[in-house]
């Protein structure tokens, strides 16, 4: 099937489809031997030969969507710099080229998605997107109502002030609370970091829901595909 080259390397993962673009204008992408840079190029995305940084690029063929729910001990990166367990390691059933749609701490487990189309991920995980995430978060001590009223106006952290967020408390376990974190960003460490602010340190921390797609009672260490309904979901936010 023809397609064009942003396309093609936005659905191989390479980058997102605005990247690839730029990869495109700066000469960096081949097409069976010869450097391309028109924006429109069309290319047969089971015949033609991509090439860019010297590798082939492989089709990416249908596109897949799944949920892992990320056990803690596992990096959310393709490949670690250090030789730690990725969640690479815990999808070794598919064969098609997924990557992480953003990313979930070493220390951090529950919900994941990961999927091979470069337009999804890039939407998704845009600043400009609010997707809610919800978290359950085992703090040490018991937040007030001035932490939570804090949380509702948004926490300075080191980045600066968070947008709005949300923290409810479920359980009170004394020298714990587990309590419901809901955030519409996703810089490094931000629930820790916020949790910090007010002085109640996360224990353990566990995302939940994307959006409404929910965790639910998958395995940890477990994944799945994505659900029809769940996917047209996502294409919809
Ligand atoms: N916030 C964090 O602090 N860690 C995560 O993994 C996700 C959100």
């Amino acid at each position: 099937m023809e397609v064009r080259l942003q396309k093609f390397l936005a659905d191989a993962g390479v980058a997102s489809r605005r990247k690839a673009e730029e990869l495109i204008l700066a000469g960096k992408i081949q097409v069976n031997g010869v450097t391309v840079t028109e924006l429109g190029t069309k290319v047969d995305n089971e015949t033609d030969e991509v090439y860019y940084n010297g590798k082939r690029v492989k089709g990416a063929g249908k596109h897949v969507y799944i949920m892992l729910n990320k056990p803690e001990g596992f990096v959310t990166t393709v490949k670690d710099q250090f030789d730690r367990p990725t969640v690479m390691d815990l999808i070794k059933g598919v064969k098609e080229r997924v990557v992480p749609v953003g990313r979930l701490d070493y220390d951090t487990s529950g919900l994941l998605l990961l999927t091979n189309d470069g337009e999804l991920t890039y939407k998704l995980t845009h600043p400009s997107k609010q997707v809610e995430k919800t978290y359950i978060a085992k703090l040490f001590g018991r937040p007030d109502e001035n932490n939570i009223r804090e949380f509702s106006y948004g926490v300075k952290i080191d980045t600066g002030l968070t947008q709005p967020a949300k923290l409810e408390i479920l359980e009170d376990l004394g020298k714990y609370c587990v309590c419901k974190i809901t955030i519409t960003e996703g810089k490094n460490r931000q629930v820790r970091k916020m949790c910090d602010a007010i002085k109640h340190p996360v224990a353990t921390l566990k995302r939940v829901g994307t959006g409404n797609i929910e965790l639910g009672d998958l395995k940890k260490g477990a994944y799945r595909y994505l659900t029809d309904r769940e996917v047209a979901y996502l294409k919809s936010l």
